[in-house]
């Protein structure tokens, strides 16, 4: 159950609209004055508790769901409404971020503090005779005395309580120095400095605020090679990127991010004018970094390193890359991870390899023009992959090709959304020069079932102390099923629209779904058809709410055994789109047919001016049937025409 499924679960409308109308028990209903147009004699707005859903019969002649209610009422936006009413069913969107802003003021000191440090240890590593060695030493590395200034890279002292007594001294605490990680704690009470005897790089976040250190030891044989900040409340090393404060903006100039595997890797590149490269540092590229980057920049350039034990690791299967990879200073190529992240994300994730046994400041420093013709050499990951694969191989070979497929497919497989399976299975497809069908064939060789998608039953099913009445579930499985369709294929909606058009119905719209989320994932579709930005799957995930994601992909989940190219797909969507419009219209002349003889016997028991009234009232509604009915026998004739063909659902 997505988080929007769950909030209707909980809500009741007639709860929310409660709020703002006077409800009357209608038969299974609910009728009063419709609260968007004005009117006091006619009780034209009906509620549905079966369907969570609202109509107005009169003027509007609108209807919705909770979302849609509130929307119109509170002139709310989507994303606004679905936070307020998550709110309200205490079903959580996001963790919340309430009492974080109250830590601000404790992060913004322990930044103060880190920014103390830089000042400290530049001091040690420009003015004090321990400071000659490493300063030699980074330009004996081919640094600048501006990149080193720039960089802010200073020089730990070789003492256990140097930095220690040095803030002390300013008023810092022990618990401040522990809280910013330049200290450690010993057994037997007391701090001693972190760093010791080693050259210091401040790492910032994207806004150029203090978040930790990585100190480089200048003992050949020292271990460990980098030591770095600990795990603070302003430094996670799987959400800063190393040099974006200073990239920033030649990433957004350039339209590109280069990240590399290191802090060295990150100052050569920039002292010879390739400011958008950016480093990961020791860790994995996680979701939280690629979106980070991801506001600057969609194209990224991972610039690996040459070593491909990442890659045979991750073909080996996810598990074996997590436990034997998924250390500090190792490095992790996890091409399931990245896969993920970039459909999810809609980014477009490129691999470059670098020269065997060279890092980014070796090609840089040796030749410049060799570091822009590597980066300019980035490939896709799935061709990355797959290339790596096929390094040694003739792929004209059927074996070779199967091989590969065999091995590149479980990576598309595991891939927890349809979007990219879909994606992923073309490009291989075309890699591969086969038929994308003789892939789909390969499938079956999965024997564990796929996750997050459990069977269907009611006992299983964590959150069944919720189960939608089954009108509801009808309409949702339609309209599912309907949006999973046009997803794949919104250019349906044309073909939909002329079949329609020559059965004299109006052209499929927004108010052919009654959840809101499928309204707005609806009108998107429909928007997808008319941009040229990009592809339309593409276009409606770049554009869809943070919070709808899951929605997407539950759709596209619950839809995927369709052939959205099959030759029945047209009339299989036409007939669920007028089996819903022919199950809305009954719902509503059900509701009339009830107001009107409620109307009716009040003309009867009343006294002669309520009974005008209620004749007025009762002669309006009769009007409305009248329409409804011959538009239902006309969606009942144009339904016949595909009766013959079967829906899935
Ligand atoms: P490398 O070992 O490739 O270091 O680790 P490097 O960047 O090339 O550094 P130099 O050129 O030897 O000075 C890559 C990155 O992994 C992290 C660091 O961020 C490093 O830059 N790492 C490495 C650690 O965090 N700890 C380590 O002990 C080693
Ligand atoms: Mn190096």
């Amino acid at each position: 159950m997505t988080a929007i499924d769950e909030i209707k679960a909980r809500l009741d409308i007639v709860d929310i609209v409660s709020h703002s109308v006077e409800l009357r028990k209608a038969g299974k209903s609910f009728s009063g004055f419709c609260p968007f147009h004005h009117n006091t004699r006619t009780p034209a707005f009906a509620v549905f508790p079966d369907t969570g859903t609202w109509r107005c019969f009169g003027e509007c002649n609108e209807g919705g769901d909770i979302f849609s209610f509130v929307m119109k009422k509170e002139g709310w936006d989507f994303p606004t409404a679905l936070r307020e009413l998550a709110n309200q069913a205490g079903v959580e969107l996001k963790p919340l971020t309430p009492q974080e802003q109250e830590r601000y003021d404790e992060y913004d000191r322990l930044r103060e503090l880190l920014e103390a440090a830089v000042t400290f240890f530049r001091h040690q590593l420009r003015n004090t005779p321990a400071g000659e060695t490493p300063l030699a030493y980074l330009h004996g590395r081919g640094l600048s005395d501006e990149t080193i200034e720039a960089f802010g890279v200073g020089y730990a002292p070789d003492s256990w309580e140097a930095a220690t007594e040095h803030f002390k001294a300013r008023g810092y605490s022990e618990a401040d120095l522990i809280a910013a990680g330049l200290v450690s704690e010993r057994e037997s009470g007391g701090v001693y400095d972190r760093f010791r005897g080693r050259i210091v790089l401040p790492i910032r976040d994207e806004r150029g605020r203090m978040c930790g250190f990585g100190a480089r030891t200048l003992d050949p044989e020292g271990l460990p090679k980098y030591l770095n900040s600990p795990q603070t409340e302003v430094f996670d090393k799987g959400k800063i990127l190393f040099g974006l404060d200073r990239a920033r903006k030649a990433i957004r100039a350039a339209d590109q991010v280069v990240i590399v595997e290191g802090y060295m890797g990150v100052l050569a590149p920039h002292q010879h004018g390739y400011t958008n490269v950016i480093a990961t540092m020791g860790t994995a590229l996680t979701e939280d970094h690629l979106r980070l980057v991801k506001r600057f920049t969609r194209r990224i350039v991972l610039a690996m390193d040459s070593d491909a034990a990442g890659i045979k690791a991750t073909l080996r299967g996810l598990e074996v890359a997590r436990q034997t990879l998924d250390r500090e200073g190792e490095i992790m190529f996890d091409a399931r991870g990245l896969l993920r992240h970039e459909a999810r994300l809609n980014a477009d994730i490129r691999v470059s390899t670098l020269p065997p046994g060279m890092d980014p400041d070796d090609v840089v420093n040796r030749d410049p023009a060799e570091w822009e013709k590597i980066i300019a050499a980035a490939r896709p990951i799935v061709t990355h992959v797959m290339e790596t694969l096929a390094a040694d191989r003739d792929l004209d070979d059927p074996k070779a090709k199967i091989e590969v497929a065999a091995q590149v497919l479980p990576l598309i497989e595991d891939a927890p959304s349809p979007i990219e399976r879909d994606t992923y299975r073309q490009q291989l497809a075309r890699m591969l020069r086969v038929d994308e069908r003789s892939l789909l064939g390969m499938r079956g060789a999965r024997t564990t079932p796929r996750r997050g998608y459990p069977p269907r039953s009611p006992s299983a099913a964590p959150s069944s102390r919720i189960i939608p009445s089954s009108p509801l579930d009808a309409i949702h499985i339609r309209e599912t099923h309907l949006l999973g369709v046009l997803l794949r294929r919104p250019d349906l909606i044309y073909h939909i629209d002329r079949q329609l058009q020559e059965d004299g119905l109006n052209r499929i719209n927004h108010q052919d779904f009654q959840h809101t989320d499928h309204q707005v994932l609806f009108r998107l579709i429909q928007d997808s058809l008319h941009q040229g930005e990009s592809e339309p799957l593409h276009f409606i995930l770049n554009h869809l709410p943070e919070t709808m994601m899951p929605l997407a992909d539950a759709i596209l989940a619950r839809t995927e055994q369709v052939d959205p190219q099959g030759k029945d797909v047209l009339e299989d969507v036409l007939r669920a789109l007028l089996l819903l419009r022919s199950t809305g219209v009954s719902q509503q002349l059900d509701h009339l047919r009830y107001l009107q003889e409620t109307a009716q016997e009040q003309g009867d028991y009343l006294q002669e001016t309520a009974q005008e009234q209620g004749d007025v009232r009762a002669r309006e509604f009769s009007h409305t049937m009248v329409r409804y009915v011959s538009l239902l026998s006309r969606l009942h004739r144009a339904k016949n025409r595909y009766t013959n063909h079967s829906l899935t659902n």
